[in-house]
């Protein structure tokens, strides 16, 4: 038996990131959990709510641009740390090695196994956020996290997953199937058969 729990957002674990942008001539970090994949094609599109009351947004909308990393396990001490203190107080530039990619406002986090440089396409504005949609313009990855064809290995990136009801960072677990494959077996059997058919 199910218990409703209201309006509770269960669309956790998510991925753990590092949204970096210029704010006042300096690198800013934070962390960002709530990260949507806006499309799959190119060009490619990915989206984050900042609340307004946060220091990043406002480099973000200043210079169209920013950088959105993935920290590794190792990383969680410095990820959690520019999600608690705000640059508003804190100088975050020098928490973390950086590195220069195509964009000269997406601030790259060297530690990160993956960082994306981004292009601001739109702000949509929420009552409490800043809702940010970027268009991907280079992923930098680490040789040792990808596989022989080029692509990344999420289980060698190690990514810190967050969930908000235990307030805690998990793990990836192990595969458990290949995907656009496994559901073919259902197919041949009643409950999948094509109703067409
Ligand atoms: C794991 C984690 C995830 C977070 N996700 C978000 C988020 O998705 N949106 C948001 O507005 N704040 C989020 N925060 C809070 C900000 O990272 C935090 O308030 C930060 O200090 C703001 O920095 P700034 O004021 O320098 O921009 C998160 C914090 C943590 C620790």
């Amino acid at each position: 038996m199910k218990r409703n729990l209201g309006p509770v957002n269960a669309l956790y674990p998510s991925l753990t990131t590092i949204v970096g942008a210029i704010v006042d001539g300096k690198p800013n970090f934070l962390a960002i959990a709530h990260v949507g994949i806006m499309n799959h094609g190119q060009p490619q599109y990915l989206s984050f709510g900042i609340s307004k009351s946060h220091y990043s947004n406002r480099g973000i909308v200043e210079h169209g641009e920013f950088s959105v990393c993935l920290p590794g396990e190792d990383m969680v001490v410095e990820t959690d740390y520019v999600g608690l203190v705000s640059g508003k107080n804190t100088d975050k530039s020098k928490v973390f090695d950086l590195f220069q990619g195509e964009l000269a406002h997406a601030p790259l986090i060297q530690g990160c196994p993956v960082c994306m440089e981004c292009r601001l396409k739109q702000v949509v504005d929420f009552n409490t956020h800043d809702v940010f949609i970027g268009e991907i313009v280079a992923t930098h990855a680490e040789e040792t996290v990808l596989h022989q064809n080029g692509k990344i290995d999420i289980s060698r990136v190690r990514p810190l997953l967050f969930d908000m009801a235990s307030v805690k960072y998990w793990s990836l677990g192990a595969e458990v199937a290949p995907c656009w494959n496994v559901g073919k077996q259902l197919k041949t059997t009643r409950r999948g058969k094509n109703l067409a058919e």
